[in-house]
């Protein structure tokens, strides 16, 4: 959740740090930092709120060469100056910032403070790996490190600087995001590219457990060993300007238009000539998959959802039963898992910390782990057997969007291959589908061009607070990502049932102007949903229906219906979520939010 910066270099070091943090602004924070060498002297900084509040009391133009930056997302202690990192030793010799829980960190808190005496002044956590470097600092600040990282559990991303040393910053990892760049006699560390881009686009992606140690002219990665390892450099090929709005209002409307390119690329890099799959980074043989008798698809939020239409498609395209969790609750249920089970994985990010947990408990129990991400390198990437990455290029927007479709294209695409090598899908339906998925991109910006339907459809509704969705089958799927679409970025309170559901208990909120979307896009479940449109209708909601384009019956129950072109039953949560995105984008803009970063929330929830 909290994001770092760090820069050694010969230019002056807050330019660059305040042009980081203000690349990491989107993963969410209440207090950002910084800390910068001057004369053997270190400087701190910090403000509670946004980025300008800090950089209000700060001179860009400081005379120092090496410095660390942080936006804070408060876990330990509410948002506050004093709570802001970067942390400081009591002689301040030492300057820390961190991402991550220190799980333990009360007992070292209370080692220091009655057998050591240290003073603390902050309510944090990380205040006490501050303290604990200065305890082992003997004149070398990447030895203390290791000692001080030696007495910590838990999950950090820590960047830090010592007084004595001023042309040294030191980084380590675990759990948490990390990143090098490298320039031209100036490096970066940084959670994420992002931050880096505008410097350079040649990255080290640190792994769990390496500690970094930096100078203008030198990186090195040491493993926990303190054994020097070498690391590939990684290229970044998108640039900056994808990160940014390109003439949208907010990244959460560029990112939900750019879903035709991102399900596209996702799509077509692996089809060969004869639209054969070829799933590089997915090693599964049909003679593993004889071995499979268990499939577990583990993820959060958004990529949950994305799970649950993917173990529709993995059961009907390669009868195979699969078992869909959120991975905060999968470990504690004692899942059954042993080396004849496939857990996949599901995250944007690839940094969230529940998914992580819950993959690194599969793998301990013998689990094979497939996982689909979309940030190449990503710790959940680095710590699975087989990777299936989604191409939807950078997301900025908090809400998942672009990420959530392309999930879904990866799960189709996983789902065809299973059932291939399995041989319980027929190459007619394989084809079938395969031709479908290619014609998605041009149904997708189909969609896109009928925008302003749903513009006009939130200027109606944008007020009303009693809302939910509903479906059957995979529209049941889709109606959780709408509804938690529409939460998490209007703060409408809205929710989802299987429209089988109404008549056990919720039919009993149904009053005069509730508002219903009602997917009803799956031809099989066609009627049933007419009925339920009645049912609501009978009882004063005000319905908005998204239907396959046809099926004009559904015209005479709804009051809107909006209908997205015709395509397989399978394939139609790829279509419908679209205008559920869109709903969810113009009624939180009408509200006045703000909409690339909600209240409260994180792009990449790297904590428990
Ligand atoms: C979705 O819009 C939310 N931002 C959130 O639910 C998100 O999907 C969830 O935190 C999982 O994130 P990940 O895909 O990066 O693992």
């Amino acid at each position: 959740m909290c994001g770092i910066v760090g820069y050694v270099g010969t230019n002056k070091a807050v330019p660059y740090l305040i042009e980081g943090l203000s690349k990491l602004e989107y993963r969410g924070y209440d207090s950002a930092g910084i800390a910068v060498n001057i004369n053997k002297d270190i400087q701190v900084y910090k403000a509670k709120g946004r980025l300008k509040n800090l950089e209000a009391i700060i001179d860009m133009d400081m005379d120092s060469v090496i410095g660390i930056g942080h936006t804070r997302w408060a876990t330990h202690g509410a948002p506050s100056d004093v709570n802001a990192h970067p942390h400081m030793n009591q002689t301040r010799s030492i300057a820390v910032i961190h991402n991550g829980i220190i799980e333990n960190y009360m007992e070292i808190k209370e080692w220091l403070i009655h057998d050591k005496q240290v003073e603390f002044v902050s309510e944090t956590d990380s205040e006490v790996i501050a303290h604990l470097i200065d305890y082992y600092y003997t004149g070398d600040l990447l030895d203390a490190v290791y000692k001080a990282v030696d007495r910590m559990q838990g999950a950090y991303a820590i960047g830090v600087i010592a007084k004595q040393e001023p042309n040294r910053l030191v980084a380590v990892r675990k759990d948490s995001p990390l990143i090098v760049g490298l320039g031209e006699d100036e490096n970066f560390i940084a959670s994420d590219i992002p931050a880096l881009l505008k410097y350079t686009r040649n990255m080290l992606l640190i792994e769990n457990d390496e500690f970094v140690d930096l100078t203008k002219d030198k990186v090195t990665i040491y493993n926990s060993l303190k054994q020097e390892v070498t690391r590939d450099v990684y290229e970044v090929t998108w640039d900056i300007d994808s990160a940014e709005k390109e003439g949208f209002e907010h990244f959460t409307l560029k990112e939900i238009f750019e879903q035709p390119k991102g399900v596209k690329e996702t799509l077509m890099r692996r089809l060969n000539a004869d639209d054969e799959i070829v799933l590089e980074g997915v090693n599964l043989t049909s003679e593993i998959l004889k071995d499979i008798n268990k499939v577990y698809i583990v993820a959060c939020g958004t990529a949950y959802h994305a799970g649950l239409v993917g173990r529709r498609a993995i059961e009907n395209f390669a009868k195979i039963p699969v078992e869909c969790d959120v991975a905060s609750e999968f470990r504690y249920r004692d899942p059954f898992v042993d080396e004849r089970t496939l857990f996949i994985a599901v995250s944007q990010s690839g940094e969230t910390l529940d998914t992580l947990q819950s993959l690194r408990e599969a793998k301990r129990k013998g689990a094979r782990v497939l996982s689909i991400v979309n940030v190449v390198g990503s710790s959940v990437a680095r710590e699975s057997d087989d990777l299936l990455y989604t191409w939807a290029g950078p997301e900025i927007g908090v809400a998942s969007t672009k990420a959530y479709t392309t999930q879904l294209i990866a799960f189709y695409m996983l789902a065809l291959h299973l059932g291939r090598l399995n041989g319980r899908l027929d190459m007619v339906r394989y084809h079938e589908t395969i031709t479908e998925l290619k014609n998605m991109p041009a149904k997708l910006e189909v969609v896109l061009g009928q925008s302003e339907k749903i513009q006009k459809l939130a200027a109606s509704q944008f007020n009303n607070e009693k809302v939910f969705f509903m479906g059957r089958g995979v529209d049941c799927d889709l109606a959780y990502e709408g509804s938690l679409k529409l939460k998490e970025i209007s703060y409408i309170n809205s929710f989802a049932i299987a429209a089988g559901e109404l008549k056990h208990g919720t039919i009993a909120l149904i009053e005069d102007d509730t508002f219903i979307v009602a997917l009803a896009t799956q031809n099989a479940l066609y009627d049933k949903m007419l009925s339920n449109i009645k049912e609501v209708k009978a009882r004063g909601a005000h319905v908005f229906a998204i239907a396959k384009a046809g099926n004009d019956q559904i015209l005479k129950t709804a009051d809107e219906v909006f209908f997205i072109p015709d395509t397989m039953d399978d394939l139609a949560p790829i279509l419908a979520v679209v205008p559920t995105q869109l709903l969810a984008y113009y009624v939180s803009a009408l509200r006045g939010n703000d909409v690339d970063k909600p209240r409260n929330l994180a792009k990449s929830v790297t904590v428990e």
